[in-house]
Parts: structure tokens; C-alpha cells; sequence
């Protein structure tokens, strides 16, 4: 949305096209806020420090232009939005209210409560429609239409009439999330199956860091039709407390120094090694105690969560913890863009938000996504919109649009076909038990194996029932596909990186490798398949002063 409000306010005829209803995005499950160094409540904050917490959150791997952008321009984009309308929080004296998250050294999120990325839609929502972009909901896209090289145009599927559609287009932005759906655990919703991250792919695009998948610490673990559902950070942001079942508040083992407010990727493994350690709660998880503090102000700062614990698990968070543990949540990998403007290596094709890889390295600072958003959605919009101003008139290729008709007509054509949701359980429950939180070599060889066995069952799925309108059955065919290359890709890269860093826990090499520590992994397609190689970390030389400023502060 971001991108297209740029891209329309520089005048270019602007289309959104969204998979679900619009505004129906993992967005919302941001909650607890946005990452902008406004330094309203700790003044000592400044883009710099935003800057290092993001570089040793992501263990150095970050582009570190990308990160430099992303914390130079979050405090403005949270201002334009509070222009648009966004509701904030308020200081006592009237200024946007921060919290604090993990990782970030000061007080920095701004926040709507625990309803933060649904303002943030919300908001955006009504300044796009109000500037006039066309919406074009529930809506598939299943390929890129390219003139040579060129992306040129989109071929998709309505999903209530199962009828085809075809946009031209001079450019495409990419802003189609992540992968949670590959795991079975996960805070995703149907729609995350790395669509972006796959249609980019074929198209010719560079995938970057895909073997780092971020485990939200804390996704509700009872009751089973809930498991995962998001239990936002801001709980421990506003003081919550972690125990096992000895009630002892473990992360003093894990991190003294941060404690519940540690990264992401730390308290994640801590909860994790409690669990299988035998000191976990009844569910398989731990608790989240925040019932120390006042009643009314829980209710105030965590009206979701005080709703959806009550609502959904019968538990009154103001007089008794929470059972939560790991839950999939967000993929730092994606396409590699240009960091100025959002351009993949493809003409014509750009990519914003959670579907492109860099600004976070190998771990994600919470608040970071939604600033990640802004700050680069209006980028890759205005990059597009200048792409597109200067672009020759798109020309579809009929052979493209019939070949990708074929594919999805091709669902149906398949007696005894395999069914699509076997082969998901199956790809989730690969994922999740060998490619998880902590990996090793014999798991990630065997997972590989899996998922190329099943890639072969995938060109068997077929329709098992129903026709053409509304049928998540025969949506799902096409979306295994998707899920297929990303999860092969979140492999090979995991098999690849013999360390652990960040969010890649490698079992069998358990330490940082000074080799890796420098290098990325990128993943292309080339004619005899999936290329995995190591690149160079991108730096930014007048940056290094701030980065070993912040490795010693961090080493001490
Ligand atoms: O916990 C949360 O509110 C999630 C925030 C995020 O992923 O940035």
C-alpha cells in the first residue's frame, strides 16, 4: 500500500492487486509497534543507534545501506503517517508514545497499544483509496508476464469466480509478505505462501539470506485450534516475565544483561531448550507473566491480548500468566533489491517489505517490519514510478498467458490426483521438525531429500473436489509450488551456512565462523536449478566507525 500511495502521487496509473481482501495482511500481526528513532521518551536515541541495534540484531549480515536508509527514514515516515491520520499513543506532554522492544537500545516503538500494524493499515487503506489507486481484491497472481527479460505484466485468478485476468504493466512492485505457511507453527495466515519470493524467482530475480526464518518467541500454545497465534512482544516491552515450570526466570541463564527484552532469535532458543530440558508448562511451552502490574494499565497497553487470552484460552491475563512458546513468524530472506530504489535484478520488477532480503540480516528486531515497510515501500514505488515513466509500452506474449491458463486448468485434469492438503501437512511437518529452530546437518540433508520427493508428488496435486468457483482446494495446488521453492531454497542455504548466527541455529556447528560473518548466501535460478552461492556483505564504507563502535560496546 505504501508503495503504491508513492507510486500514484508521482503519477503513474496505479493498480493494487491483493490476494486476500485489502488490508487482510500479516501486517496486523505486528502489534506492538513501529521502529523510528523519534526519541520522544529517551532522548539519547538517534538514527545512529538505531542503525547499530538493527546491524548487531541481524549478527552484521544486514545491507548496510539498507539499514542506514531504514533507520535515517523511519522517524519521518511515522510522522507522515500520524499526518495521515494514525492515532498514536501520547506521551504525557502530547508526543507519540515509544516502548520498548528487544534489541533496541532505547525506548523506540511507536504504538497503537497492541494494535499497531492495524492503524498502520488502516491508515494507509484510507489515504490509498481516498488518492484514487484502483483495488483489485482477492485477486492470485501465478505468474510474471516478461518481454524478454522485461516483466511486463501479471496473469492471475479471481479467487471467488476461478476466471483468469491479465494486467499489463510497465512496472510491478512485489509486496506479498512472507512464508509462514511452509510451517506447521506458525502466526501466518493462509495467505503466506512466498508468493512474492517464488514468482520473483522464476521471473530471474536473486533470493538473498533465506536460510534465516525468525521464531517469534512467544505464539499462544493452547488451545490446539489457536497454537501459534501471536502473543505480542509488547508483553515483555511493558514488563512481562518469563518462567519455567521450577517458576524460575530463566533468560537470567540465557542473556542477564537483556533479559525478556534479549533478540528475538535468543529467547526463541531459550524457550525452546526449556521445553525439551523438561521445564516447560503443561502445553509444551512457558509462562509469560505480566499480572504484576496494574489491571487497568494491562488492559489499557494489551487490550488484544487481554481479549484474545479470555476469549480464546479462558485465561485472565491481569490475575494469572500465559502458557506461550516459538511460533514462525517472519523470513528475513527474500529478493535482493537495490536499496535506493527497490529494483531487482529484473527490468521492471521491484519489491518492498517482507518479501526482499537485507535490511535485517540474520535476525529481525521487532518494529522493524513496519518501518521496513514504509520506509521501503515508498522507495520501491517512486523507483518503479521512474522506471515506468520511461518504459516502452508493455507487449504481452499470448503463448505466456495460455502456458499459465495451462498450468491451472491443469489441476483439474488429474484423475487420482494427489490431494493438495496431504502434501502441505507434509511439507510443514518437514519444515518444522528438521529445518526449525535448531538444525543440523543429517536433519537438513534428510529434509532435503523430502522435499524433492515432495516436488515430484507436487506435479501429481490435482483438484479432488469442486469446480472452478471458490475452491481453496484447487488455489492450494498452485500455492504448494510457491512453498516448494521456498522451502528448498530455506534448505540449501541452511545446509550451506556451517555456523550458527542469528536465527540459524546449526547443532553441529555451533559457533560464529569468521568466513561466513562476511558473506551472504544468494539463490538464483539457472537451467539446471536452484544456484546457491556465498556474496560478499554489502558495507558502506563511512559506516564502519559506528559498526566497531557498536562490536566493541557489544564484546565488553
Ligand atoms: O510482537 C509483535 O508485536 C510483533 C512485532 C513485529 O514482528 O515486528
Amino acid at each position: 500500500m505504501r508503495a503504491a500511495i508513492e507510486c500514484s502521487a508521482l503519477g503513474a496509473k496505479t493498480a493494487l492487486i491483493c490476494k486476500s481482501l485489502l488490508g487482510k495482511a500479516h501486517t496486523v500481526m505486528a502489534e506492538g509497534g513501529v521502529a523510528a528513532a523519534l526519541a520522544h521518551v529517551d532522548a539519547q536515541d538517534s538514527w545512529r543507534t538505531h542503525f547499530q541495534d538493527t546491524l548487531f540484531g541481524g549478527k552484521y549480515l544486514n545491507n548496510w545501506r539498507m539499514a542506514e536508509l531504514h533507520a535515517r527514514e523511519a522517524p519521518e515516515r511515522v510522522r507522515e503517517l500520524e499526518r495521515w491520520g494514525a492515532v498514536f499513543d501520547r506521551t504525557p506532554d502530547g508526543k507519540i508514545l515509544q516502548r520498548a522492544f528487544g534489541g533496541h537500545t532505547y525506548r523506540r516503538l511507536a504504538h497503537v497499544g497492541d494494535r499497531t500494524g492495524l492503524e498502520l493499515i488502516r491508515t494507509l487503506q484510507d489515504k490509498g483509496v481516498h488518492q484514487g489507486i484502483d483495488v483489485f481484491m482477492e485477486c492470485t497472481i501465478t505468474k510474471l508476464l516478461q518481454d524478454d527479460e522485461r516483466v511486463c505484466g501479471a496473469f492471475g485468478y479471481w479467487r471467488e469466480t476461478g476466471r483468469f485476468v491479465v494486467y499489463r504493466a510497465k512496472a510491478v512492485v512485489l509486496a506479498t509478505g512472507g512464508i509462514g505457511k511452509c510451517y506447521k507453527i506458525t502466526s501466518n495466515s493462509w495467505e503466506s505462501t512466498g508468493d512474492g519470493h517464488a514468482l520473483g524467482y522464476e521471473a530471474g530475480a536473486e533470493l538473498v539470506d533465506m536460510e534465516f526464518v525468525q521464531f517469534h518467541p512467544t505464539g499462544m500454545v493452547w488451545p490446539p485450534g489457536v497454537m501459534g497465534l501471536l502473543v505480542t512482544e509488547a508483553v515483555r516491552g511493558e514488563g512481562g516475565i518469563l518462567r519455567n515450570n521450577q517458576g524460575e526466570r530463566f533468560m537470567e541463564k540465557y542473556d542477564p544483561k537483556r533479559m525478556e527484552l534479549s533478540t528475538r532469535d535468543v529467547v526463541a532458543r531459550a524457550i525452546y531448550t526449556e521445553v525439551k530440558e523438561g521445564r516447560g508448562s503443561p502445553h509444551g511451552g512457558c509462562f509469560l507473566d505480566i499480572s504484576h502490574r496494574k489491571a487497568p494499565y494491562v488492559r489499557q497497553k494489551l487490550p488484544s491480548m487481554y481479549h484474545q487470552f479470555k476469549e480464546l484460552a479462558d485465561v485472565d491475563i491481569t490475575k494469572e500468566p500465559m502458557e506461550v512458546g516459538p511460533t514462525g513468524h517472519y523470513i528475513m530472506g527474500g529478493i535482493k533489491v537495490d536499496a535506493d530504489t527497490g529494483a531487482s535484478g529484473v527490468p521492471g520488477l521491484y519489491a518492498a517489505g517482507e518479501c526482499t532480503g537485507g535490511v535485517n540480516g540474520a535476525n529481525r528486531l521487532g518494529g522493524n517490519s513496519l518501518s521496513d515497510l514504509l520506509v521501503f515501500g515508498r522507495r520501491a514505488g517512486a523507483g518503479a514510478a521512474e522506471y515506468a515513466s520511461r518504459a516502452a509500452p508493455p507487449r504481452i506474449d499470448p503463448t505466456q498467458v495460455e502456458n499459465a491458463a495451462g498450468e491451472m486448468l491443469g489441476f483439474f485434469e488429474r484423475p487420482g490426483a494427489e490431494d493438495p492438503y496431504k502434501l502441505h501437512v507434509d511439507l510443514q511437518n518437514t519444515m518444522q521438525n528438521l529445518a526449525g529452530i535448531f538444525r543440523e546437518e543429517k536433519d537438513l540433508t534428510v529434509a532435503m531429500a523430502r522435499l524433492e520427493d515432495l516436488q515430484q508428488r507436487a506435479a501429481h496435486v490435482g483438484v479432488v473436489e469442486g469446480q472452478r468457483m471458490y475452491n481453496p482446494g484447487w488455489h492450494l495446488c498452485r500455492d504448494l509450488h510457491n512453498m516448494l521453492i521456498c522451502s528448498q531454497a530455506i534448505v540449501r542455504a541452511a545446509l550451506l551456512r556451517k555456523e550458527s548466527r542469528g536465527a540459524h541455529s546449526r547443532l553441529d556447528f555451533p559457533k560464529y565462523d569468521a568466513y561466513w560473518g562476511e558473506h551472504n548466501i544468494v539463490i538464483k535460478k539457472e537451467p539446471g536449478g536452484m544456484k546457491v552461492q556465498a556474496r560478499p556483505v554489502v558495507k558502506v564504507a563511512e559506516l564502519i566507525p559506528l559498526v566497531e563502535e557498536k562490536k566493541a560496546k557489544e564484546t565488553k
